[in-house]
C-alpha cells in the first residue's frame, strides 16, 4: 500500500491482525504462571523483561525510544510540523494471576495504531507518542498510579521514598535496580501533551452482551481505598468463654457482610469489596487477636461514594465495639469519579461511525490511568469488549476480531488529531 492513498484503517487493521496477535501473545510470556494468570508488578523480572520487548518493537517500527525518570517508556514519531504530541497508551503492570489484556493491549492497541498510519500515510505533522505506563495496578505498592501521576506532575520525590512493598523495598530502589534514575522525579513530567487517548477492555459484560463493538467512556467512576486493622485479644480457644473473648475475625467477618449488604441496598453502581484480610496470629487454637484488611469502595456519584465511605467507617467501628476490638481506618486513596474530555470522545464517537463500527457510551467501573491523564491532558478512552466480562483472572479474554475494530477506531482519530 503506498503512502498517500485513501486507506479505510479497518480493512488494514483486519489485514494486520496477525500483528496484533503477535504482540498480544509475545508479551503475555512475561509474568505468564503454570496455573495461569499473569503476574507482572512494576519493576519486577518479568515487568523489565516485557519492558525491554516493548523497547524493541518501538525501534523495530522505527520510534525513537525514551524512558523517563519513572520508568514509563516513551516511543515517538516526530511530526513535520512539531508541536503538542498525540499520545497512547496504557499500563504495562497487572495484577496478581491477571490476564493477557489488562493494560497490556492498550500499548499493543497504540503502537499498532502508529504503526498502520505511517504506513499508510507516512509521517505525521504533529508528533505521535505511544507509551507504556509504568504501574497502575498497585500489586506492588499501595500508592498506585506512579505513571501517569508522575507524567501530570502530582507525585512527589518524597513518595518515591516512602512509599514501599511488603518486603520493605522503596519505589526508588525498585525503580534504580531496573537501571531507572529516579533521582529526579519532575524530569517525567509532561507539559507538551495535546490529548491521551488509551484503548482498554471494558472489564464488565457490557459490550459483549449487548453485542456491541466498543463503548465511548464517558467517566471513571470514583473509588476509596481503606486499610483497617481489627485488634483485639489473643485467647485460648479451649478455656477463654465467648463472652468474655474479643475477637478480631468476627468484628471483621461482621463488617464484610454489613458493608456487602449496604452495597446490594444501594444497588448499581454501587461496590464495596473486601480483597484481602491478614489474621494473626493465625492458629487454630487461638482467638483471632489481629485482623488487617482492605476496603475498596466505588461510585459514580462522588456524593455518595464518600456517604458509602462514611457508613463503611461506622460498620467497621461498630462491629469492633460490639466485640471490644479496637479498630484503626487509613485512608489510602480517594479519586472522584473523572469525567472524559467531551470533544475528545465526540472525535471517538465520529470515527468509529465512520468506519461503520457500532458501540455505545458508558461509565467505566474499572479505574484507570485516564483519570488521572484527564486532570491536565484533554483525554478519551475506548473500549473493547471482555468476554463474560471476566478480568482481573486467568478468565480474561477479548477475542481478535473484537480487538480490531476498537485499533481501527483509535488509529482513525490519531489521523484527525495528527494528519
Ligand atoms: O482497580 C481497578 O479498577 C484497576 O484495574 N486498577
Ligand atoms: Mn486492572
Ligand atoms: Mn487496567
Amino acid at each position: 500500500m503506498s503512502i498517500g492513498q485513501t486507506t479505510n484503517l479497518l480493512d488494514y487493521t483486519q489485514r494486520n491482525i496477525g500483528v496484533i496477535e503477535h504482540y498480544i501473545e509475545a508479551l503475555a510470556v512475561f509474568g505468564q504462571q503454570p496455573e495461569g494468570g499473569l503476574i507482572r508488578p512494576v519493576f519486577s523480572a518479568p515487568w523489565l523483561l516485557a519492558y525491554r520487548q516493548l523497547e524493541n518493537w518501538f525501534k523495530e517500527v522505527g520510534l525513537s525510544v525514551r524512558a523517563d525518570a519513572i520508568g514509563n517508556l516513551w516511543g515517538r514519531a516526530e511530526g513535520s510540523e512539531g508541536g503538542p504530541v498525540v499520545v497512547s497508551g496504557s499500563h504495562l503492570d497487572t495484577v496478581k494471576g491477571g490476564g493477557k489484556y489488562d493494560g497490556a493491549l492498550g500499548i499493543i492497541a497504540a503502537l499498532s495504531a502508529i504503526r498502520f498510519l505511517r504506513e499508510n500515510y507516512g509521517e505525521p505533522r504533529r508528533p505521535l507518542e505511544v507509551v507504556a505506563l509504568c504501574e497502575e495496578e498497585g500489586s506492588r505498592f499501595s500508592n498506585t498510579f506512579l505513571g501517569s501521576r508522575s507524567i501530570i506532575g502530582e507525585l512527589h520525590q518524597a513518595d518515591l521514598e516512602e512509599t514501599r512493598d511488603p518486603q520493605g523495598v522503596s519505589v526508588l530502589e525498585a525503580a534504580r535496580e531496573c537501571g531507572f534514575d529516579p533521582s529526579n522525579l519532575a524530569s517525567a513530567r509532561r507539559d507538551d501533551l495535546k490529548v491521551f487517548l488509551e484503548l482498554h477492555i471494558e472489564q464488565g459484560r457490557l459490550l459483549d452482551d449487548a453485542g456491541l463493538q466498543v463503548g465511548f467512556v464517558e467517566a471513571i467512576t470514583g473509588l476509596q481505598h481503606l486499610r483497617v486493622t481489627f485488634e483485639g485479644r489473643a485467647d485460648h480457644a479451649g478455656t477463654t468463654p465467648i463472652a468474655l473473648r474479643s475477637d478480631a475475625l468476627v468484628s471483621a467477618s461482621t463488617a464484610i457482610v454489613e458493608l456487602n449488604q449496604l452495597a446490594r441496598s444501594l444497588g448499581h453502581p454501587a461496590v464495596a469489596t473486601v480483597g484481602w484480610l491478614e489474621v494473626s496470629p493465625g492458629a487454630r487454637n487461638i482467638v483471632p487477636a489481629k485482623v488487617e484488611m482492605s476496603i475498596d469502595l466505588r461510585h459514580s456519584n462522588n456524593a455518595i461514594k464518600l456517604q458509602m465511605a462514611e457508613k463503611i467507617r461506622q460498620i467497621c467501628l461498630e462491629a469492633g465495639s460490639a466485640q471490644g476490638v479496637k479498630v484503626n481506618i487509613e485512608q489510602e486513596t480517594d479519586h472522584p469519579p473523572a469525567p472524559m474530555s467531551p470533544e475528545i470522545t465526540a472525535m471517538l464517537t465520529e470515527s468509529a461511525a465512520k468506519l461503520g463500527i457500532t458501540g455505545m457510551p458508558m461509565i467505566s467501573g474499572a479505574g484507570h490511568d485516564s483519570q488521572i491523564m484527564v486532570e491536565k491532558v484533554p483525554t478519551a478512552m475506548l473500549f473493547v469488549p471482555s468476554r463474560n466480562g471476566s478480568s482481573h483472572s486467568s478468565a480474561e479474554f477479548t477475542p481478535l476480531d473484537q480487538i480490531v475494530p476498537g485499533i481501527a477506531v483509535l488509529a482513525e482519530t490519531m489521523y484527525k488529531l495528527a494528519y
